[in-house]
């Protein structure tokens, strides 16, 4: 199959092949031609697998007709609506629109909060096709009278799930009021919840539910595997195995931004070459650490949730959940930052006796049992100033040494806990599902020039983690 059988624009087709892609993927090839017919779509597809350009392309074509030069900002109503979560999401998905729409006279641009609204207010005044938003800051133009949604024939729920929950749901049915009654929705994700599916129903009429994989399947390429070790330990696992395992990259998955920020002060501390993202560190912290993250200056980037879902970072070998995430999507979502389009990756996650049930609660939503790893040859001393190579071959990890009598430094460690030498059991008594999620990317975040930077990719963190 390739992208001539959807009968797209040569404009777009152009746009396309420049970006190297030769055919569709398989969310891309079942959403594109009923996005095309006009109808609802559901579609679930795993991580990085191009829901992206599974809804912009079909998009870009349906404003084919209504392309034009004019000047007057009357001609360019916004007839596409893109919610997201992030702004660096919302940034993101700009540049995806931007892309595949360059040849076109489509105008489009992203609005997010944490910055200045004052530039965003000219540019969405002067007329635009397609606004890509994150909720909160769209009210905000909203109350500035600055956009007029009367016109938005496509409504994009993008992390659909995530838009639908707790923290966003608010907002989100605040904007659907402003929408046309009659207009096309779009829900994307690679996690849907039967009770987010029932949420949804209430937005779509008649949708075609397309799910590519399994539901709530992660991507396929990712290796999978889990690390039990105590939580005063896994600083020490966690440099022992970037040094030993020689991790050139990866994404670090901390719960709080307290913990995120201390982890990465540690690891830098330990001649790591750490960074932190998360939602207390101003956006230009952000966007220099993930400019960093992206030219490879920095090895690990510590992050919150807030970077969990949609980025679409080239060539990210590894995640590392060092702590579990509670709501098991969070999960597939995470790991998902590697493993994209085709590319393998390696997911790596720590489980303290604490976390376990939160592995049990992954397993059971992801279908798949995530192989145990016992920790062996690191030291686990947390406040270690340094790490000497070769020390690990001499030295014992805690799940195969007797006695943890020789390491003086950590008095914390009296002796070896019995439950790290139980052999793995299966689904015994998996937890109720964490707490529901109201922390992640709160509303309104950023802002948004048209065309931003690379590197502002992470200006868009959300306010909170
Ligand atoms: N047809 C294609 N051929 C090759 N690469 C593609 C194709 N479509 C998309 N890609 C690339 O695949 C990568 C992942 O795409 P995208 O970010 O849309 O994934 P996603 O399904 O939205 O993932 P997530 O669930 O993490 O948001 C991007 O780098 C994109 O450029
Ligand atoms: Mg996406």
């Amino acid at each position: 199959m390739s992208f001539d059988s959807f009968g797209l624009d040569p404009l777009i087709l152009k746009a396309i092949a420049e970006e190297g892609y030769t055919e569709p993927t398989p969310i891309q090839a079942q959403a594109i031609p009923v996005v095309l017919q006009g109808g609802d779509v559901m579609g679930a597809a795993q991580t990085g697998t191009g829901k992206t350009a599974g809804f912009t392309l079909p998009i870009l074509q349906m404003l084919a007709p209504v392309q034009n030069a004019s000047p007057s900002p009357a001609r360019h109503p916004v007839r596409a609506l893109i919610l997201l979560p992030t702004r660096e999401l919302a940034l993101q998905v700009a540049e995806s629109v931007a892309t595949y729409g360059k040849y076109m006279q489509i105008r489009s641009t992203c609005v997010f909060g944490g910055v200045d609204i004052a530039p965003q207010l000219k540019i969405v005044r002067a007329g635009v096709e397609v606004l890509i938003a994150t909720p909160g800051r769209l009210l905000d133009h909203i109350e500035h009278k600055s956009v007029n949604l009367g016109q938005v024939q496509i409504l994009v729920l993008d992390e659909a799930d995530r838009m639908l929950d707790m923290g966003f749901m608010p907002d989100i049915k605040r904007i659907i009021a402003l929408l046309p009654a009659k207009r096309q929705n779009l829900l994307f994700s690679a996690t849907f919840s039967e009770e987010i599916k029932r949420l949804a129903g209430g937005i779509l009429r008649n949708p075609k539910l397309i799910e590519v994989a399994r539901r709530n399947a992660t991507a396929d390429k990712v290796r999978q595997v889990a690390y039990p070790v105590a939580s005063d330990e896994k600083r020490a696992l966690l440099q022992h195995l970037v040094r030993d395992k020689g991790i050139k990259q990866a994404i670090v998955f901390s719960n709080t931004k307290l913990g995120t920020a201390r982890l990465a002060r540690h690891l830098e501390q330990q001649g790591l070459k750490a960074d932190a993202i998360h939602g207390d560190k101003s956006q230009s912290e952000r966007i220099a650490a993930l400019d960093k993250f992206k030219s490879g200056e920095i090895e690990l980037l510590i992050a919150t949730d807030v970077a969990a879902r949609g980025l679409d970072i080239q060539e990210m070998p590894c995640v590392i959940n060092y702590e579990l995430p509670h709501a098991p999507e969070d999960y597939v979502h995470r790991i998902g930052r590697t493993g994209r389009a085709g590319a393998e990756g390696d997911a790596i996650s720590f489980y303290s006796p604490e976390e376990e049930k939160y592995l049990l609660d992954i397993e059971k939503l992801i279908k798949v049992k995530i192989e145990r790893v016992a920790a062996r040859g690191f030291e686990p001393v947390a406040d270690e100033p340094s790490f000497h190579a070769g020390r690990h071959e001499r030295s014992r990890g805690r799940f195969d040494r007797e006695s943890t009598s020789r390491h003086t430094r950590n008095t914390k460690i009296e002796k070896i806990d019995p439950w790290f030498l139980k052999p793995y059991e299966e689904g015994s008594a998996p937890a109720a599902a964490g707490p529901p999620k109201t922390d992640g990317n709160p509303p309104p975040a950023a802002t948004g020039t048209k065309k931003a930077g690379v590197g502002a990719l992470l200006g868009g963190l959300a306010k909170k983690t």
